[in-house]
């Protein structure tokens, strides 16, 4: 079968051959339909994140997929069912954080990533998991059934961030997503349609016109010009805001989410920046924190609940916003254009079978 990959002495990924797996006892044997490119696809092949399995001289990609059941194998699932995995598995056999159904909580050296750190991924006509990590979604989201792992992702935050919250009434109005990628946008387009924020704002740094600025727009929210409008400005330019969803990666973002913050908001950090050293008042930030009862939550991965609610939100979001993130789906042949990152690319993924 073909698969794409990136082998540890290349910088782009290629399309080889591999031997179709063959489901092990517990597991089905799934036909892969679609898989989504992001940022972490990026990082890997670049070499700032992940990597092959031990003693693997490459790496199958992909981490946001979408199948269809082909071998049961004895699982409880049924021939034809539309799947989406999880991405974590444990390195050896199992482990406190998986029995417990919570291996996004779990620390480095307790998982493996598919597709990304230490596991191969489902960038392959053809993957094997245990069904406990294949959640079964409608056959009408088989098309964008790519897009649930990273809506998942925004699920487990929202929760985490709105536990810290749960304490006291909280009723937030206000929302500012920092980033106007596919993780940004789709967070913004659920802070509206499925979170119910009454006032939505995107913060990027682009000029218009921009199909993410127009998105933006067509979501009815504000959207937030970094260069001219600083995070720290927004406050006093607009609002502060009751809940701020950082997916920027850049790293001063996080200490300036705490400002941006109105009294008893909560931010959720998602980026994943490397090494970077700068000044900050730690003092006026820790002030402000204490005494404006403010939280801030880092949060990463997502697990299989987070998978259901996020196929429940995807059926909520909007057709013509989905349509336009959606940027393009290459065949194998396309490999390049899947992964190519531009101003007028938002969301792509491959496309394996139909
Ligand atoms: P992405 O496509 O790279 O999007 C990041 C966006 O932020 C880009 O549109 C970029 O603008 C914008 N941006 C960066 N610095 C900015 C600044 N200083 N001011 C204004 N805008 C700025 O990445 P993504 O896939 O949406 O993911 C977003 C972040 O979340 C990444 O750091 C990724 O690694 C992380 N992530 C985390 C998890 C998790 O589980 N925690 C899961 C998925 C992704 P331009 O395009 O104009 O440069
Ligand atoms: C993936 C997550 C993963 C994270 C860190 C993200 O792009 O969507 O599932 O945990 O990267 O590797
Ligand atoms: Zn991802």
């Amino acid at each position: 079968m073909r698969a794409v990959a990136i082998r540890t002495d290349e910088n782009e990924p290629a399309v080889i051959e591999k031997p179709r797996p063959d489901p092990a006892e517990g597991e089905a044997l799934v036909r892969t339909l679609r898989v989504g490119v992001d940022g972490t696809d990026r990082e890997v092949i670049a070499g700032g994140h992940g990597g092959p399995p031990e003693g693997d001289d490459h790496l199958v990609l992909g981490h946001e997929a979408v199948g269809i059941v082909e071998d049961t194998n004895g699982t409880a699932l049924a021939e034809g069912d539309v799947v989406v995995p999880t991405v974590r598995r444990p390195p050896n056999g199992t482990n406190a954080y998986f029995e417990r159904g919570e291996a996004d909580m779990a620390p480095e050296g307790e998982y493996v990533e598919r597709g990304i750190a230490g596991d191969h991924g489902f960038a392959a006509e053809y993957f094997t998991s245990p069904e406990e990590f294949l959640v079964p979604i409608p056959e009408d989201q088989a098309d964008l059934g790519f897009l649930i792992e990273p809506i998942s992702i925004t699920e487990k935050a929202v929760q985490h961030a709105f536990a810290a919250r749960s304490a006291f009434t909280w009723e937030p109005e206000s929302a500012l997503v920092l980033g106007n990628g596919c993780l940004g946008l789709v967070t913004l387009a659920m802070c509206d349609h499925v979170y119910g924020f009454e006032r939505t704002y995107c913060l990027g740094r682009r000029d218009r016109p921009d199909p993410t600025i127009d998105l933006i727009e067509s979501l009815g929210a504000t959207y937030v010009d970094s260069r001219e409008t600083p995070v720290l400005a927004v406050p006093s330019v607009h609002e502060p805001m009751d809940f701020v969803y950082e997916a920027t990666g850049y790293a001063p973002h996080a200490f300036q989410t705490i400002e941006a913050l109105a009294p008893n908001g909560v931010g959720a950090l998602l980026g994943v920046p490397s090494s970077w050293e700068f000044e900050v008042d730690g003092g006026a930030l820790h002030e402000e924190f204490v005494l404006q009862n403010k939280a801030l939550v880092g949060s990463v991965n997502s697990g299989v609940t987070h998978f259901e609610a996020a196929s429940d939100s995807l059926a909520s979001l909007p057709d013509g916003f989905l349509s336009d993130l959606v940027t393009g789906i290459y065949g194998l042949d396309e490999i390049e254009a899947a992964f190519a990152s531009d101003d007028t690319t938002i969301k792509t993924a491959l496309e394996f079978s139909t």
